[in-house]
């Protein structure tokens, strides 16, 4: 990846970081959930409401702190599943949103990364009843509560 590429994409993640898209709680949601990154102490939740279908997410957002990586990754996930079935989000691979994210991540930012999507699907599938993905497994060091 080019110098100035990787700085375009650098400059996206501070813009999701300083005006995070969904950030706020919704009362009552279909679907909600907390997760943390036991390395850093840091925490996000997550609330969806589902369109009358009981399916679509029709809002998604997220609350909590967190390093820019974990707030930006969230932030671009809230865009990336407003509209989508919870099947679709709760299966979503996690090299859709490390595309989304474009820089190259160590280990330990890949867990700053995953937090917000772990976080979600754990949401999904509690609300839906359905049992975690074997992708989750990889994580298993991020306590979800
Ligand atoms: Fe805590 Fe990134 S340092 S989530």
């Amino acid at each position: 990846m080019s110098g100035a590429f990787d700085q375009m994409y650098r400059e996206v993640i501070l813009d999701h970081y300083k005006n995070p898209r969904g950030h706020g709680t919704i009362e009552d949601p279909d679907a909600e959930a907390d997760g943390q990154n036991p390395l850093c102490g840091d925490e996000v939740s997550i609330y969806v409401a589902f369109a009358d279908d009981g399916e679509t997410i029709a809002e998604v957002k997220f609350s909590g702190r967190g390093c820019a990586i974990s707030q930006a990754a969230t932030s671009m996930l809230m865009e990336m599943s407003v509209g989508r079935t919870a099947t679709e989000v709760a299966t979503m691979e996690k090299e859709e949103l490390l595309e989304e994210i474009a820089i190259p991540l160590t280990p330990v930012r890949l867990k700053c990364a995953m937090l917000g999507l772990t976080t979600l699907k754990v949401a999904l599938h509690k609300a839906k009843g359905t049992p975690l993905p074997e992708g989750l497994a990889g994580f298993d060091e991020l306590e979800l509560t």
